[in-house]
């Protein structure tokens, strides 16, 4: 599903150029769930954000389904991303004065389609947040926060989900749930990549990659 080939990215700063990722090649089926392991600033985040057609390689490919992602127009890319890709975050990123729901019905922006609210209810009913539509992103415990955000992710039913350090703000017993969650998703076929410090994710994990200065090992 994915080919990554030979992907660099170099940042320039007013100190000087910054290898974040060095020359990584690697195949991801359909059904995978990968865990992106390596110490903080071994390109992590990096990594996903060029996954995501968020970030430009400075050297290399990502392939997509046979696509590759940085020949695609701007706005051809966005739908792309949008039709194809959820993103889970660290820190959650709700919109502080939108709902549960509202916050899920974010990503129907994106995608049009019919039912889209019956989906975030479906949703969010599935990773046990009925009782809380209504509620705040402030009125929500770590956990419950971090739900939400699964649930925006899996709106457009997309076929990657891309995770940052998902579970970096939970306790370890939320953590679980939050990858047991990912897990459901990748068992209906779906597709998990989970950059993480810690060792949790590497038991739900059905291979484990390591970066160490921005070099696979
Ligand atoms: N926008 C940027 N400009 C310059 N350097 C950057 C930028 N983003 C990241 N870097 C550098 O690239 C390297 C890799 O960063 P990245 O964020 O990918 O690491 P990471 O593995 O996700 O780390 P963490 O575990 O702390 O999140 C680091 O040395 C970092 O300082
Ligand atoms: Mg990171």
């Amino acid at each position: 599903m994915l080919i990554l080939e030979d992907l660099t990215k170099t940042y320039r700063t007013w100190a000087g150029e910054v290898t974040a990722l060095d020359g990584v090649s690697l195949r991801i089926d359909q059904g995978e769930f990968l865990a992106v392991c390596g110490p903080s600033g071994s390109g992590k985040t990096t990594l996903l954000m060029m996954i995501a057609a968020m970030l430009r390689p400075s050297r290399g490919l990502v392939r997509f389904d046979e696509r590759d992602l940085y020949a695609l127009s701007v706005p051809d890319r966005a739908r792309f991303r949008a039709e194809n890709i959820g993103f889970v975050f660290q820190m959650f990123h709700l919109v502080p004065y939108l709902n549960v729901l509202e916050n899920v019905l974010i990503a129907a922006g994106a995608v049009k389609k019919n039912g889209q609210k019956i989906r975030a209810r479906d949703l969010l009913q599935r990773l046990g947040l009925q009782h809380r539509l209504g509620h705040r992103p402030s009125e929500l415990s770590a956990g419950e926060k971090q739900r939400t955000a699964i649930a925006r992710a899996l709106l457009n039913h997309p076929k990657l989900i891309l995770a940052d350090e998902p579970t970096g703000n939970l306790d370890a017993e939320n953590a679980r749930g939050v990858l047991q969650h990912l897990q459901g998703f990748q068992r209906e076929g779906g597709t998990v990549i989970v950059a993480t410090h810690g060792p949790a994710a590497r038991e739900f994990a059905t291979r484990t990659i390591t970066l160490r200065d921005g070099r696979l090992i």
